[in-house]
């Protein structure tokens, strides 16, 4: 049961909304300081109110907060922000009233010795942290989280310095050392403290993690996650990517036990009974947040770069044969990027480590990077190309951040896009090198591109250079917007530098601010150094992470003549949501505009021109026909044209669409759904284009479309002319579902197309996919050793979805005894493909039994469920219901709150749903996922007046193309 999770982690969320059952709210508390100031003969009471405004508004200057004022702006109480009150454990006030810790010492060493007991689910440590005075001081702070301090010993050059006060204030996380005299600038400082903390199963911090092994034995592991916060969860340190240092370690394990770090083991020697201590070398100057250990009991498996970097990776023994593919994607993904930065992995080895409770995808801690099991695993038996794809991107990522992170830190959290965008960036570059025909440079499009843009259209969007302070604003940093928007404006920039000088820049950038940190600005001016077009990459790139949202060009042709204007593209320009942020560039960017122009020979050549925050406009050979703009997609911004050069292009679709990429086929079909959706366009423009697709054989137009047909299909859900959606649909695919038939044949995309469709079919109810379907579940049943690892996917979802009950219980079954665990993950997903809500509610209650659904895995079956037309309400129900546990258990990670939330909402489209998500998560904070309920509201606002909009338009069109 969830009585599995013992959680003594501090829980902000927690306590702050018992507290706010007691105390008003920021805004309530300024509105009643005004009405107690209009009775003036109280005058005490009114001074002391003005004193504890300005008490309060100098301490949410101080920690980077809102003022009273601007809070009581906000239409929604924040229960993020409470009032500061500083007050220390012991009650005394906490001198420090900054998240930031003070700069006046700096670490240079940390010699951490760890016991981990994996019995008693506990651990004990001593660290000494050797520092440096920069500015004289007589107090430290430092970071500390559930941590029981029990000594601390000073020494400056040896000689030991009276700790005169200690503080702890939870809040922050931080402890205050106030020492008997100041310590003079460039003495070196020793502060040694001994800790104890409870080993418990969570998914942050230093946690404990278990697995069942092949005889049914649950078996332990005890395993990190720092990034961001939790470093300090761990041991007492200075807990800020900018605070670098030196770590050394040595760990007391259980003989039968290994233990990992982030450098290589240097000694073993025997420690009491039964117990070992293991030595690791020392590592190079790196953050805290990227340090890592384990104590497990995992098999191993190992090869050597050409440079000789010893990789290797851990796993449960029974799994260790699914490593293979990992470890050969590391090798081969090291020497790539070894040769693409110009500089080589510094450290002498790499590990790679599935953990069996993970909350993330993986964490790239500097040589020890940990994986969820789906992240690392892959059996050619029982996973689809689509799995193996998946372990190889991961990899690819986690490896581009031991350069873009790693060696290179971002100074604060508000950069942390210069992290996470670059590494979204480089995977796609690292997984190629693995020459698997994926077609990484197409799959960008569906998996970067467009989830940024979607996001990114939205009022609640944010720019990629954000403010933070607080772990949640921190976590919920974590988005797609750091992630794809990230990504894609570096792989624009790119495309108008030339590769060439793009390399050059990121290597002599990484070169120059290795071991150190840097900022945005930095990497801007390392690339413009390296532009031999003297492209001022600054003033480019700051339209793009400075200012949110991205702008739509129009194209507007007159005979010859091509006039291009740009302006901000706002998916739903009537919703509420009040922007957080003001552009400085008033919603212009300089836009490197890539387009391509067609002549009567259908021979398309390739053009550039700028738009400088403003608008251009071209002249084009009286041969052209047509003129296509954002021509290979390397564009972060969409492109509109008048309705004669839409019509030409629908045209041109239906004549010969291979005259264009089925990435610009992709492009124009997500452009003009989603024009659809904002009224740029009318619906039946889009709708219209969808014609041609039953002579399309390639994926990306066909899952653009699919994406877009999908949206209407979610609108008009409940009436009854959803059927000739439907119908129209499957009249579109008949000819290639025909084609593709149901052998897993073809290139990866092909494979991709194949399953895309059989999964439509399912859905809309085409009866002859069904059948063929349900029998082969039928056959899986009697041999669940006979399946097509690339159709199992929909041949379970079939099953589910048109079975009994028995059927469901027969896949619960599976899935409780499957190991591999990409399968597992299929018949997780199967499992919220029922219609019978029963089931669906029978299911969403196991997600709160870990010993069914682990934790790590409650949002997937959440927004599977979510996702499913039966199962919306029950979903948003169960968040509901279960909000307090799950704001416990992952309000100290990102994503999953995020996505939980996105997950059960998202789907909703009527005025009472939109006011019931209001008034839930105006009673409960959402911590991490705070952006996330702007964002589902929005949504929901624009999902309700599309339907107004354009429902009848949409049905009057169907009405007259299904017959
Ligand atoms: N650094 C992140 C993971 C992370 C961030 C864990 C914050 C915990 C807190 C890692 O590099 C990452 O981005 N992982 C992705 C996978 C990747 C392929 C996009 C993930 O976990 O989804
Ligand atoms: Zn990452």
């Amino acid at each position: 049961m969830a009585e599995d999770i013992e959680d003594v982690s501090f829980l902000p969320g927690d306590s702050l909304n018992r507290k706010s059952l007691y105390e008003p709210s920021i805004p309530q508390r300024c509105r009643q300081l005004v009405c107690s100031q209009r009775k003036a003969t109280i005058f005490v009471v009114v001074m002391g109110v003005f004193i504890l405004v300005i008490a309060l508004i100098a301490a949410f200057a101080r920690s980077g907060s809102r003022t009273c004022a601007d809070q009581s702006a906000e239409s929604k109480p924040s229960k993020s922000t409470p009032v500061e009150d500083y007050i220390a454990t012991n009650g005394e006030k906490f001198p420090w009233r900054d998240v930031r810790l003070p700069t006046s010492v700096s670490p240079l060493e940390y010699d951490i010795h760890l016991h981990p007991n994996l019995t008693e689910r506990k651990f004990s440590g001593k660290v000494t942290i050797k520092c440096k005075v920069v500015k004289s001081t007589d107090f430290i702070v430092l970071h500390s989280k559930d941590l029981t301090i029990s000594k601390i010993l000073l020494t400056v050059e040896s000689v030991e310095k009276k700790i005169t006060k200690k503080l702890e204030y939870i809040k922050n996380e931080q402890m205050y050392l106030k020492l008997e005299s100041s310590i003079p600038v460039g003495k070196n400082i020793l502060i040694t403290l001994d800790f104890e903390a409870k080993l418990v199963k969570k998914l942050s911090g230093f946690y404990l993690s278990s697995y069942e092994d092949s005889k049914k034995v649950t078996r332990y592991l005890a395993v990190t996650q720092f990034e961001a916060t939790a470093a300090r969860e761990a041991f007492p340190c200075f807990d800020e990517p900018a605070m670098k240092a030196k770590f050394s370690m040595s760990i007391v394990r259980d003989k039968d036990y290994i233990s990992l770090f982030n450098m290589p083991r240097v000694s073993s020697k025997p420690y009491k009974e039964n117990l070992v201590l293991d030595q690791f070398q020392q590592s190079v100057q790196m953050s805290t947040y990227l340090v890592a250990f384990i104590v497990c009991d995992f098999a191993s498996i190992t090869n050597k770069t050409k440079a000789g970097t010893d990789v290797t990776v851990y796993a449960p023994r029974d799994q260790i044969d699914e490593a293979h593919f990992a470890l050969h994607v590391a090798v081969t993904v090291l020497e790539c990027y070894n040769k693409l930065f110009d500089i080589p992995y510094p450290l002498p080895k790499q590990d790679l480590v599935a953990i069996p409770d993970f909350s993330s995808g993986a964490m790239e801690n500097w040589g020890l990077i940990t994986y969820r099991m789906t992240a690392v695993l892959y059996d050619p038996k029982h996973s689809s190309t689509r799995d193996k794809e998946w372990v190889a991107i991961v990899v690819a990522h986690e490896l581009a951040h031991q350069w873009f992170g790693n060696l290179v830190t971002m100074e604060w959290w508000d950069d942390l896009w210069l992290n996470e965008g670059f590494a979204t960036f480089v995977e796609y570059l690292g997984t190629e090198s693995l020459k698997e025909s994926w077609a990484m440079e197409n799959q960008f499009f569906e998996l970067t591109l467009i989830p940024a843009l979607k996001r990114d259209s939205l009022k609640s969007s944010h720019p990629i250079a954000t403010p933070v302070h607080n772990p949640d604003q921190i976590n919920d940093l974590f988005d797609s917007i750091s992630y794809f928007k990230g990504a894609s404006v570096i792989r624009m920039l790119r495309s108008f530098l030339g590769n060439a000088d793009f390399n050059s820049g990121i290597s002599n950038y990484l070169k120059k601010y290795k071991y150190s940190n840097a900022v945005t600005n930095d990497l801007w001016q390392a690339l413009s150094e390296a532009s031999k077009q003297k492209i001022d990459v600054t003033s480019v790139m700051n339209t793009w992470t400075k200012q949110m949202g991205y702008p739509v060009v129009t194209v507007t042709r007159q005979e010859s003549k091509v006039s291009l204007t740009q302006s901000r593209y706002l998916s739903f320009h009537n919703s509420t949501i009040k922007e957080e942020f003001q552009s400085p560039f008033s919603y212009k960017w300089h836009v490197p505009f890539i387009y391509g122009v067609m002549d009567h020979n259908g021979k398309f050549t390739q053009n550039k021109i700028w738009l400088h925050m403003t608008s251009a406009s071209v002249d084009l050979d009286s041969n052209i026909k047509l003129i296509k703009g954002n021509y290979g997609n390397s564009g972060y911004y969409r492109v509109n044209y008048d309705t004669g050069t839409w019509q030409t292009l629908i045209q041109q679709l239906n004549n010969n669409h291979k005259v264009f990429s089925q990435g610009d086929r992709a492009g124009l079909i997500s452009d003009a759904f989603e024009f659809a959706r904002s009224g740029l366009l009318n619906v039946t423009i889009p709708l219209q284009m969808t014609k041609y697709l039953e002579n399309e054989e390639d994926y990306l137009p066909w899952s653009s479309a699919i994406s877009g047909l999908t949206y209407i299909k979610q609108r008009i859900q409940d009436r009854d002319e959803v059927t000739l959606l439907k119908k129209y649909v499957l009249k579109l695919m008949e000819n290639q579902l025909k084609r593709l038939g149901w052998k897993s044949e073809g290139e990866y995309l092909t494979r991709r197309l194949r399953t895309l469709l059989i999964y439509v079919a399912l859905e809309y109810g085409k009866q002859d996919v069904v059948k063929k379907a349900t029998d082969r579940f039928k056959q899986w049943m009697k041999n669940t050793d006979q399946i097509d690892p690339e159709l199992q996917d929909v041949i379970f979802d079939a099953g589910v979805m048109y079975g009994s009950e028995a059927d469901w219980t027969f896949v619960k079954n599976q899935y409780l005894t499957v190991l591999v665990p990409s399968k597992k993950k299929q018949l997780m997903k199967a499992l919220a493909k029922s219609k019978d809500d029963s089931i669906l509610a029978r299911y969403l209650n196991y997600a709160l039994d870990s010993k069914i659904i682990k934790h790590q895995d409650i949002a997937t079956v959440i927004n599977y469920v979510g996702g499913n037309t039966d199962g919306r309400l029950l979903a948003w129900r169960f968040v509901q219901r279960n909000w307090q546990k799950l704001r416990k258990w992952f309000g100290d990670v990102p994503f999953t709150l995020s996505s939980i939330i996105e997950g059960s909402t998202s789907e909703f489209s009527t005025q009472f749903d939109l006011e019931e998500v209001q008034k839930f998560f105006q009673e409960h904070d959402a911590g991490p996922g705070t952006r996330s309920v702007q964002m589902a509201l929005e949504n929901i606002q624009m999902n309700t007046q599309w339907l107004e909009q354009n429902g009848e338009t949409v049905i009057t069109w169907l009405q007259t193309n299904t017959t």
